[in-house]
């Protein structure tokens, strides 16, 4: 028995100095990634704020998620950390989704992830899905309690049993960090609209209307139709708040440490759930001055390298991507620089709105330049391509060039608008205009990538060759899409090629949000035909994945590969070229309903197309309307 007993207490011994060696080694990793960023972030945080006391309320949280943060989560952060370029490669590809259209709730998401593999996918984006009061949500991106998941889609318990599972299949998770604002329901809100001074500080009240009035003079509307002006009277606290987006969004004022900390404690909360990436959402409007148009301000900079500093700390293994919708001198800042990086991703929003005016056009040459200004970028910068997301497409284009060729700003943008909504040029477009301003004559679009491809308008008229054509299209734009450097996200349904939701405007809460019309429920009816190609979804789930097959079996995707541009001497046609390791391929895209021959002259060997397994010639090549090719240089041994 004694003999047991001592067996028992010597393996209990063991046991507790291997968790202390575990832990020490714990605190050492700790220690010398906090050493590493410790004065950067010190000297960052005091340029802000100035207080001493805070910042070291900030270290000890930071230890303190640390100390929580689960093996597993501590393994990946180990990983990585070891193999910095993870997400550099050519393996990536993204689908996002909100949970109730896609799977009711998150155990639902958990019960899809067969689906999820078999469509090549290896990162959800869950969209927002935490607290938001119903009716008052923009989609949830107005949250009013960062720890605590809507109670429709399950439990945080829930989010880790689904993050957990995701990793298990090497899937990664992404969800959003709504930090410009918080929900007017949020408790610092209900305090704040209480007269409670310490949670008023941490928005920006004014008790008339005069700074607002000087605000207004120089910050621009997001929202001028659904939601005019950037302050909203609060009645019962006889105060105006500042509203950047919809009124019951309120914004932080990140000038208090006391705001910058919290909030910084709820995204390490969320990280330690197994979030993979985290998207900052509307990440260049978090500073507020006076007299400023209010976005991309350098204190914007200032926070999002903390917080880069403080993840590479406490979990290295989460990514960055920021939500940067501006102009591409405004977006590329956000990397930082590559001693000091701030986003580890940002979306390639420019390429994607010049990729429907090249679709509206048929000339592809804006579209040429904007991918020569893209791949001349360092290597380093990963960006996020895709065809649509869950906002609108707003037509942010260089009208300098186009002013060159006599397209006037505000006429393009009513001829975008009409042709997508069907009514100009020959458009097989279905779709709806959002915030449509009669002040600027500016206004965005919404719609499926289906429904603009022509999908929705063949299906509805039962024309067998139209529908073929538009299939043919919407591959032909996911093909040239996956030809770029980063990583490219679906929107979920668009791999089946789902269209517009119209029944949005049956539901009061969503009726004033045309957004509402691209974000419709997952088909899954329609998604059982997805491998049979006699069907319209079987013939884009099926093209679509002989494309992901390739390009994460061709190393010449990688983000490092060299990315070029070819003339080909036709305006509807683009060609991309691809190099990396003695591997070259060429993309050739036509962008025009009618056949044609690209006179491109890339006479340096034999090529062979990957997609038909064709030898060709990559010199004046003939290609069908809609067509594309991706020619792999045949290797001389
Ligand atoms: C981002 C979201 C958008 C939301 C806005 C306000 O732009 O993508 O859907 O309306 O932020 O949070």
């Amino acid at each position: 028995m004694a003999k047991e007993s001592r067996m028992v207490e010597n393996k209990m011994e063991k046991a507790k100095k291997q968790k202390e060696v575990m832990i020490t080694g714990e605190e050492e990793i700790y220690q010398r990634r906090f050493e590493k960023y410790h004065d950067e972030l010190r000297w960052l945080y005091m340029e802000l704020y100035q207080n001493g006391s805070m910042f070291s309320e900030l270290c000890d949280k930071m230890k303190q998620f640390y100390l929580e943060r689960n093996r597993e989560l501590k393994d990946l952060d180990f990983q990585r950390e070891a193999c910095s370029d993870w997400y550099k490669q050519n393996d990536l590809l993204g689908m996002m989704f909100y949970i109730d259209n896609f799977a009711k709730n998150l155990k639902g998401v958990e019960e899809k992830l067969g689906y999820i593999e078999q469509c090549s996918v290896n990162y959800i984006h869950l969209m927002p899905f935490l607290e938001t009061p119903e009716g008052r949500s923009d989609g949830g991106y107005a949250v009013s309690d960062f720890r605590k998941v809507q109670e429709k889609l399950g439990t945080m318990e829930d989010l880790e049993s689904l993050t957990a599972a995701c990793h298990k299949k090497g899937i990664n998770v992404c969800m959003d960090f709504v930090m410009n604002h918080t929900s007017e329901d949020h408790e610092w809100a209900q305090r704040a609209r209480k007269g409670e001074g310490e949670y008023m500080s941490r928005y920006f009240f004014f008790d008339n209307s005069y700074i607002p009035s000087l605000y207004e003079k120089t910050v621009p509307q997001v929202f001028p139709t659904t939601a005019p002006g950037n302050f909203t009277w609060i009645e019962d606290a006889k105060h105006f708040v500042m509203t950047t987006f919809y009124p019951y969004q309120w914004d932080l004022n990140y000038k208090n440490p006391r705001v910058f900390n919290e909030m910084l404690y709820n995204f390490l909360y969320l990280a330690n759930r197994g979030i993979d990436i985290i998207r900052i959402d509307a990440v260049p409007y978090i500073w507020k001055e006076l007299n400023t148009p209010c976005r991309n301000l350098p204190q914007v900079h200032t926070i999002v390298r903390m917080m880069r500093i403080i993840s590479e700390i406490v979990c290295p293994s989460v990514l960055l991507l920021g939500e940067v919708v501006m102009e591409p001198e405004k977006v590329v800042p956000y990397f930082g620089t590559v001693e000091k990086p701030e986003c580890h991703m940002l979306y390639n929003v420019t390429t994607m709105a010049t990729t429907w005016h090249t679709v509206a056009t048929r000339d592809v040459r804006l579209l040429k330049k904007q991918l020569d200004i893209v791949n001349a970028l360092p290597k380093e910068y990963v960006f996020l391509n895709y065809l649509r997301c869950h906002d609108d497409i707003g037509w942010g284009l260089d009208y300098q060039t186009l002013k060159m060729e006599g397209i006037e700003e505000r006429a393009h943008k009513k001829y975008l608008n009409d042709y997508f909504q069907g009514y100009a040029g020959e458009s097989n477009s279905r779709g709806e205009l959002y915030n449509s301003d009669p002040v600027t004559g500016d206004a965005r679009f919404c719609g499926t990538t289906a429904s603009m491809c022509g999908i929705e308008k063949a299906g509805f008229e039962q024309n067998d060759a139209a529908m073929e054509k538009a299939i043919r299209f919407d591959i032909m734009l996911h093909a040239y899409m996956f030809m770029q450097s980063g990583i490219p996200v679906l929107y979920s349904g668009d791999e089946i090629g789902q269209v517009n939701d119209y029944t949005y405007k049956e539901n009061p809460n969503k009726a004033a949000d045309s957004r509402y019309i691209h974000r419709g429920a997952m088909n899954w009816e329609l998604a059982k035909n997805s491998s049979d190609l006699k069907t319209v979804e079987g013939k884009l789930f099926l093209g679509l994945k002989q494309l992901e097959e390739i390009r994460k079996s061709e190393k010449v995707f990688v983000s490092y590969a060299d990315t070029w541009t070819i003339e080909t001497w036709d305006a509807s046609i683009l060609c991309i070229g691809r190099y990396w390791e003695g591997e070259k391929l060429i993309g050739i895209f036509n962008f025009s309903e009618t056949d044609k021959t690209a006179w491109i002259n890339e006479t340096d060997g034999e090529y062979i197309d990957l997609i038909s397994k064709r030898e060709m010639k990559a010199s004046g090549v003939d290609i069908p309307a809609y067509g594309f090719y991706y020619l792999k240089k045949k290797s001389v041994d």
